[in-house]
């Protein structure tokens, strides 16, 4: 337990990384400020990693010992910058088992595991945050768990992955490469370590199965969730969808059934041109949460980077120091089968580029279900009125299709 006044709260950072090496530095380039918000201060009394870092002025708090950090009782806040769900689980439950708050940029651990770790938390009367998890530097999870918590959530989409956001926004205004724009990504620290889970989807879904999570308080399974990354969008797609005035976009989307269920999915979408979130461009990100109240709230900021997302994973440290009378941990309970609609169910409206005619995609789709339509050198992009992909699939049958994206609004 911290003891607040003039007191220095003693912390461990596990993993050097980009993330954590950004923890670090804004502690120390903000000392001042933080200790007079917490009333005391935050001292980095270890930093756990595998390699030394000779060159870094923190260089001399690198240990190899895991346990050191356990066992040591003046460790009181532990910051898990490893990510993963192997190492990086692991370490978190034999800290909050011994009663030491934990703070985490790691989505994946947090969608995999947290309402287990949570739990834990609760027992343990100690704090598991996880700001820095979704949107980078953006405040998001405390405001759903604060700010709009005198709401009901029926839905939250965004733009929930700033290497993809990065790679797309290049591909558009520049007409770059796709290498070219990932490898820079990599190059500022945006990527994951294995930019796949950047490309394919998979971070913007586990970053949707914790905002589903805080939103409906039902855990989503990030396997459980219809992924699509951005391997499929090409130059002319983009093309297409600015000729219909609207922008394409990786986003996660989450929204509550009248009947208790939800659909939750990540996939590229045609984004209006008017709306607010189609011109969020490059690393930045942006949450979009609709509450019965309140209506609709857009948040945006920087989405990944080394300095943005140390500054969220600095706010929780803060916030456990100050709740640690009463810690304010999010809480939500597993989703029952069925509580998930298949996404092949959704009812929307879709994108659609085909070297098929015309008079054979009107005899597919039916009449007047073609809203809008582009021809181009013996191709044809068109919008559709709404079908599920379930009826859409059924449909078109075997003609050939280059691509299909959901379009939003
Ligand atoms: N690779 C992630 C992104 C990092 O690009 O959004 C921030 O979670």
């Amino acid at each position: 337990m911290f003891e607040r006044g003039t007191v220095m709260v003693n912390a461990a950072i596990l993993g050097f990384g980009t993330v954590g090496s950004g923890v670090a530095e804004v502690l120390r380039e903000n000392a001042e400020g933080i200790a007079r918000a917490v009333g005391g201060g935050i001292k980095v009394k270890y930093i756990l990693d595998l390699r030394d870092f000779p060159e870094s002025p923190f260089g001399d708090l690198v240990i190899h010992d895991f346990d050191l950090i356990l066992c040591d009782p003046e460790v009181t806040l532990v910051v898990e910058t490893i990510g993963g769900a192997r190492a990086a689980y692991d370490y978190t439950k034999r800290c909050l088992a011994a009663g030491k708050s934990v703070v985490t940029s790691n989505k994946e651990l947090v969608a995999a595991h947290g309402q287990e770790l949570l739990e834990l938390a609760g027992e343990k009367g100690v704090s598991y945050l996880f700001e820095a998890s979704v949107g980078g530097g953006i405040p998001i999870i405390r405001p759903m768990l604060s700010s709009l918590a005198g709401n009901r959530i029926d839905e939250v989409f965004g733009i929930l992955n700033g290497t993809t956001n990065f790679i797309l926004t290049g591909m558009i205004e520049k007409g770059r490469s796709f290498e070219d724009m990932l490898s820079e990504a990599q190059n500022l620290g945006y990527a994951e370590l294995d930019p796949s889970a950047d490309v394919e989807g998979y971070d913007a879904a586990r970053k949707i199965c914790i905002l589903a999570g805080l939103a409906f308080g039902k855990g989503v399974r990030p396997e459980d969730v219809s992924t699509r990354g951005i391997g499929g969008v090409t130059l002319r797609d983009v093309q297409y969808a600015g000729e219909f005035g609207f922008r394409i976009k990786l986003l996660g989307r989450a929204y509550a059934l009248p009947e208790g269920r939800a659909a939750v999915y990540v996939g590229p979408h045609l984004i209006p041109e008017r709306s607010p979130i189609a011109g969020v461009d490059g690393v930045m990100n942006a949450i979009v949460v609709h509450g019965n109240a309140v209506g609709e709230c857009m948040f945006y900021g920087p989405g990944a980077g080394k300095l943005p997302t140390a500054s969220a994973v600095v706010a929780d440290m803060m916030d456990a120091v100050r709740d640690a009378a009463a810690p304010r941990n999010a809480h939500w309970e597993a989703a029952g089968d069925g509580y998930l609609v298949d996404a092949r169910d959704i009812d929307t409206g879709w994108y659609i580029r085909t070297s098929e005619s015309l008079s054979a995609l009107r005899a597919a789709l039916g009449v007047g279900k073609i809203r809008a339509l582009r021809e181009h050198s013996g191709e044809l992009a068109i919008l559709t009125e709404n079908f599920t992909q379930r009826e859409l699939s059924a449909a078109l049958g075997d003609l050939n299709i280059g691509s299909m994206f959901m379009v939003l609004g």
